[in-house]
């Protein structure tokens, strides 16, 4: 089913708990403020994943939180597991991930994305509060080890770590890892200051680059293959191609469906309605139907 704009929905982006061990201090609570007491048993989310298979989805991405701080982690994987599923990974701040590695790819996960944005312990202790820059990169490892890739490292480009870029290039070069440039979203005005514009790094990057891909269906980010090192951008900020070519939804961990990160306005219950047993069809219909573009183009309405 496409939206009102002609977007297709291919990808769904599960929150399943709200929970973290760190304390990031720009963390944009996948954008959402508002809370309920609910969450989602592993069962519930395999109906609505499967449910969500039948508008198009094809690639699941389980976030949080932390995601690995849900106990019952390897259940929620069982019950999203479905062949019509291209790709499920995870996005994980890697804290937990050594422990966890093995039992993820056991259990159907194929692949993650890792939080970082220094290697230095001690910016890495500024940053996340309780974070620990040598246990995440065991758990990288650790993760690489089992083959949980492509695994990408989140990169989140900031005014205090941005020195901090080539060390990460390094390393991910090093392991093997893809390398994503994420821009940051100032989640309020206290935080404009740690914005930074990327575009005169992608643009060093490109000129150096061996090969630049477009990713289609990725909301037409660019890619680039520089010395070996793949390196993604994602920027979402005033980014009307962004928003043109998304093809997500996202499924909030007290059980709603979310038609943009950007907006906390116009998301649908899916979980009360799954929950008294009535067919959960028309809540993505209902969805789908609210989507629109966050950043528009200068000559829409
Ligand atoms: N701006 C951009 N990305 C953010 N993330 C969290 N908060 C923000 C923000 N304010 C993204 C980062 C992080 C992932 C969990 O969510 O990429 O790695």
């Amino acid at each position: 089913m496409k939206d009102k704009f002609g977007r297709e929905i291919r990808s769904l982006r599960i929150s399943v708990t709200q929970k973290c061990n760190l304390k990031c201090f720009y963390c944009h609570k996948e954008g959402r403020k508002e809370n309920t007491n609910r969450s989602m048993l592993p069962e519930e989310i395999g109906k609505i994943v499967k449910t969500s298979l039948d508008f198009g989805v094809k690639k699941i991405k389980i976030s949080g939180g932390e995601p690995l701080l849900r106990k019952d982690i390897t259940e929620i994987l069982k019950n999203i597991r479905d062949k019509r599923i291209k790709d499920t990974s995870m996005t994980t701040n890697g804290i937990l991930l050594e422990e966890y590695a093995e039992k993820l790819k056991d259990n159907g996960l194929d692949r993650v994305n890792v939080s970082l944005d220094t290697l230095n312990n001690e910016l890495y202790k500024k940053i996340t509060k309780y974070g620990d820059v040598e246990k995440v990169k065991r758990g990288i490892e650790k993760a690489i080890d089992v083959g949980l890739t492509p695994l990408k490292i989140n990169y989140l480009a900031m005014d205090i770590n941005i020195d901090h870029l080539k060390d990460i290039m390094e390393y991910c070069r090093e392991i093997g890892a893809i390398l994503q440039i994420i821009e940051f979203i100032p989640t309020n005005k206290n935080l404009n200051k740690h914005h930074v514009d990327i575009t005169p790094i992608e643009n060093k990057i490109k000129e150096k680059a061996d090969k630049i891909i477009t990713r289609k269906f990725m909301q037409n980010r660019k890619k680039y293959v520089l010395d070996g090192l793949e390196i993604e951008f994602v920027r979402p900020m005033d980014n009307t191609e962004f928003c043109s070519h998304c093809t997500r939804i996202r499924l909030t961990h007290d059980g709603f469906l979310k038609p943009c990160l950007l907006r906390d306005d116009n998301l649908v219950d899916v979980l009360t309605p799954l929950r008294k047993g009535e067919d959960i069809r028309r809540c993505f219909v209902e969805c789908i139907n609210r989507r629109e573009p966050y950043f528009k183009g200068k000559d829409a309405k």
